[in-house]
């Protein structure tokens, strides 16, 4: 039976869309309900400190409401610890989180994140919930991971789907090396292994293929497509590019052996 990576699909731009007039209209809720009818596997959003999309109330209404596994992101900090042991989500992927970023910039430094790091994750354990930590594709990241008791890696895909943009052929080339090694390692050491941001249709193929890949979290790319072709149209066809992507591996171990 072909595996496939669950896609999670993130819905925190609808909530920017909402923000941007207040009230309640587009509501991120009623994205989720209808990303998981469209074969969405679990549902992400972000609760940023300065809330300027995701709002406390989405967390509780997605985790009431919602029938799919709730992913929540969020920074490893003291009110966020306390939110979430307050919804007890399925997972929360730990974050970096500067207020003047656009977006979620780079991996968690996890050497020189707060000291009490471990503690926090354990903490977050104790309450039934899974948790991943967002770094960077590199070997000392997985490792440091491996040590403060995470259950996942989520791996960085920023730089990789940069190079893409940016048509640099050995900058996509080096940069899913990057990711198809820190895959590979962490697995190696046990850690389930995720990968998102950025991702489009053009690279989520590549990524997909990997067989350690076990989820993939997308969120802008198919929340702008929707405009284009529908939430349903968008998470369809981006499920077809992974299972293309996976087909095509076992299509190739079958000619090879
Ligand atoms: N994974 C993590 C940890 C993220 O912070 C984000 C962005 O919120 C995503 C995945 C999704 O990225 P994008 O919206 O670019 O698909």
């Amino acid at each position: 039976m072909l595996t496939l990576p669950r896609l999670g699909v993130n819905i925190d731009h609808v909530a920017t869309i909402r923000n941007a007039r207040g009230g309640r209209h587009p509501d991120p809720v009623r994205a989720a309900h209808q990303a998981v009818e469209a074969g969405a596997d679990g549902i992400t959003a972000h609760l940023r400190e300065d809330r300027r999309h995701i709002s406390d109330l989405d967390i509780a209404r997605l985790k009431s409401e919602v029938t799919r596994p709730l992913n929540l992101e969020m920074a490893p900090t003291d009110e966020m610890l306390e939110i979430a042991l307050r919804h007890v989500p399925n997972a929360c992927c730990l974050v970096p989180e500067r207020r003047e970023e656009r977006t979620t910039e780079g991996g968690l430094d996890v050497a020189g994140a707060r000291s009490d790091l471990k503690d926090f994750i354990a903490r977050l354990k104790d309450a039934g919930i899974r948790v991943s930590l967002f770094i960077e594709p590199d070997m000392r990241a997985v490792e440091t991971s491996m040590t403060l008791g995470a259950d996942i890696v989520e791996l960085h895909t920023g730089a990789y789907c940069e190079a893409a943009l940016k048509d640099d052929a050995a900058g996509f080339a080096d940069e899913f090396k990057r990711i198809a090694t820190a895959a590979s390692q962490a697995d190696a050491v046990g850690l389930e292994v995720h990968a998102g941001h950025g991702l489009t249709y053009n690279t989520v193929g590549r990524v997909a293929a990997l067989p350690e890949i076990t989820e993939l979290n997308i969120g802008h790319f198919l929340i702008g497509e929707a405009l284009f072709v529908g939430l349903n149209g968008a998470i369809t066809r981006m499920r077809n590019l992974i299972e293309e992507a996976r087909l095509e591996v076992r299509r190739r171990a079958r000619q090879a052996s």
